[in-house]
């Protein structure tokens, strides 16, 4: 009887250990194995900016419209309300799914399917002499090396809107960083994409 009651105990304060646990703590943090950035798991849990359909910037696109969604972990969105400002160690997810207009009962417009692959990118300025670094993952890649700067840091440095996030297209976060004047309101005018 004692011992169930103190087994009882002990499972009670592993469940509330377990749950105090911050949930957006360095997992939601860049991790690294080696030279290569490990596939963040949990960025489904993370908030979500907004999703675009077929946006055409990269070069190899072309065929199925891709949907993207794209996704930041919550303590860098609120560091990112309280001063328009990206802290150093936040990760992006930019996710990539297919889409498809008949199913089920949907006729017209567009849903959302498989996951294609995911590019993300890290401010780390610790790490990265260019301060920020991208990476590519395919739909099961679990480590991924830094692409070479031409492949997506220089468009990124030249027509995202802060920093180098492409906040001219997140509606919310736009809002954000014009009232603390960190928005570059010349990226939008860029058209097209090099
Ligand atoms: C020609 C310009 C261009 C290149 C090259 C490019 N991107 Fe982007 N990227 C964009 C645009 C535009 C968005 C806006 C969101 C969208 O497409 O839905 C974006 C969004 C992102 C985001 C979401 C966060 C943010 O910065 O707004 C990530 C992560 C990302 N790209 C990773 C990559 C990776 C990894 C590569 C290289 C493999 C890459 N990008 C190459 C233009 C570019």
């Amino acid at each position: 009887m004692k011992h169930a009651m103190l087994w009882s105990l002990v499972a009670t304060l592993c469940l509330v250990a377990l749950h105090a646990e911050p949930q957006d703590s360095t997992a939601s943090m860049p991790r690294y194995a080696g030279q290569n950035l490990m596939r963040p798991e949990n960025y489904r849990e993370w908030i979500f900016l907004s999703s675009g359909l077929g946006m055409n910037y990269n070069p190899s696109a072309g065929g199925q419209e891709l949907f993207t969604n794209v996704f930041v972990p919550e303590w860098s969105y609120r560091q990112f309300l309280a001063s328009g400002k990206w802290p150093d160690k936040s990760i992006f997810v930019v996710e990539e799914r297919g889409s498809q207009s008949n199913g089920s009962i949907n006729k017209t417009g567009h849903f959302q399917t498989e996951l294609v692959g995911m590019g993300v990118e890290v401010k780390d300025e610790g790490r990265f002499p260019e301060k920020w670094a991208y990476f590519k993952f395919g739909a099961d890649t679990k480590t991924a090396g830094a692409n070479p700067k031409a492949a997506c840091w220089q468009c990124h440095n030249d027509h995202a809107a802060v920093e180098h996030t492409f906040v001219q297209f997140y509606p919310t976060l736009k809002e954000v960083a014009k009232k603390f004047g960190t928005y570059r309101a010349a990226a939008e005018n860029v058209s097209p994409f090099k």
